[in-house]
């Protein structure tokens, strides 16, 4: 397929302009939000009812996570979905709740490993903190997002003159002793953290009674490679997902003739831990939004139950391309290229929610939408990862077919994919 010069620029600067903004899954839900505004959407209050509105264009967040959807052709309340799932967390560091620490004249701030991180990227990289945290005003307990503009510490890497084996043995790197990032000189005392947290919001440190504080790291996306077709960028697992499900529906609500079913998005947090959270894909959250939706439309938990039965889920996480230093860790009949489209997801123990029947509705809407397909499978000897796909598809009882695009490096500070691969997912979703 040629793609249009054009809309590839617009897609790479708009998924760098996403990822950017979203350094935690809370900036992700509230970059989303916006981008939903300024198409039209209307924001659902999670808690009051709903009206007419709910038809949608219509969106409801909570915590880390979102539903959004649109109206098809067919506005009945049993009509089936065009379901497109990601998530919005990525592996990394967090800040524990007494968190202040010092050593040898090192100001320190303890962190604990979220999800299934490469310890090793977070290394050596100048790391700034961003999430949100609880503050208190009188009776009342206010959320509030916050990030600062640099960096404000690191985890340094200890000196090869110190670890002389690390060449040829490998880099061991203890969660509990040997990620701590320094953030200062001198001696800690307790409560210099919440302080801190405190003055960047502008309220007192007793105010401050809770944190989800993330690391991330302050070196934006780039587009790099002799012919700057390659995107180096953090958090792309499972960003650039979100950003692809965003832009399906977006369009699919301000297209003239829009898709004669529904679409749904669902953004879910806590994918790498598991997903068994009141945000996560092993929540009730996502199928309460639905059933809302549908007794917004007049319509009863049976008539849920036979759209639900007729929806296909399209569960978008990211892929392994095929690394070109290791190619044989990967199955060698199932190669996937940068550059050569999104990817089918297979596994018969049901690692993915792939099934012939979700698998063929996809490979139709990227030959609608003349978007080439590849087709992935892990190799018999290792333990293959897994994702919000079959989760969901066991919750909904909902056709799933798990798909994305390409990447290496997965689960680093640090991702890479190619640009050809970006405008491909949301184009291949709108056909769906
Ligand atoms: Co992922």
């Amino acid at each position: 397929m040629t793609q249009d010069p054009t809309t590839v620029a617009e897609d790479l600067s708009d998924l760098i302009g996403f990822v950017d903004a979203s350094p935690t899954p809370y900036h992700a839900v509230a970059t989303a939000a916006a981008l939903l505004d300024h198409a039209g959407f209307t924001a659902l209050d999670p808690i009051e009812d709903w009206g007419p509105e709910a038809a949608g264009p219509a969106y409801v967040v909570r915590g880390g996570a979102l539903v959004a959807w649109c109206p098809g052709r067919r506005s009945d309340p049993a009509a089936p979905l065009r379901m497109i799932g990601a998530h919005t967390d990525s592996p990394g560091l967090r800040v524990r709740p007494r968190p202040d620490r010092s050593t040898a004249g090192w100001r320190q701030l303890g962190v604990e490993l979220y999800g299934g991180a490469l310890r090793n990227s977070w290394l050596d990289r100048d790391l700034g903190l961003a999430g949100r945290l609880a503050v208190r005003s009188d009776d009342a307990v206010e959320l509030r997002r916050f990030r600062t503009d640099g960096a404000v510490m690191r985890v340094p890497q200890l000196a090869i003159h110190l670890d002389r084996d690390v060449s040829t043995t490998g880099l061991v790197l203890n969660a509990q002793q040997h990620l701590t990032p320094v953030w200062g000189l001198g001696d800690a005392s307790d409560g210099d953290f919440r302080a801190w947290l405190a003055a960047l919001v502008g309220v007192e440190p007793s105010a401050v009674v809770a944190w989800e504080a993330l690391a991330y790291d302050v070196q934006p996306s780039a587009v790099i490679g002799a012919e700057r077709d390659m995107l180096a960028a953090p958090r792309l697992d499972d960003l650039a997902g979100c950003w692809a499900a965003l832009t399906a529906v977006r369009h699919a609500a301000s297209v003239m003739d829009p898709p004669e079913l529904p679409t749904v998005v669902v953004l879910n947090d806590h994918e790498e831990v598991g997903s068994q959270t009141a945000t996560g894909a092993d929540g009730a959250w996502v199928e309460q939004v639905l059933e809302r939706r549908v007794a917004a439309l007049g319509g009863t938990r049976t008539d849920l139950l036979r759209s639900l039965t007729g929806s296909l889920l399209v569960s978008v996480d990211m892929a392994h391309a095929t690394h070109p230093n290791y190619p044989e860790r990967h199955e060698p009949g199932h190669w996937i290229r940068p550059g050569g489209g999104p990817v089918i997801k297979h596994n018969v123990n049901a690692r993915y929610a792939t099934e012939s029947t979700g698998a063929a509705a996809f490979r139709a809407a990227c030959d609608r939408a003349g978007v080439p397909v590849q087709e992935y499978s892990h190799r018999g000897d290792l333990p293959c990862g897994s994702t919000i796909g079959p989760i969901t598809a066991s919750r909904l009882a909902v056709d799933t077919v798990d798909v994305g695009a390409p990447m290496l490096s997965m689960h680093s500070a640090r991702e890479l994919m190619a640009v050809a691969d970006i405008t491909s997912l949301p184009t291949a979703l709108q056909a769906i």
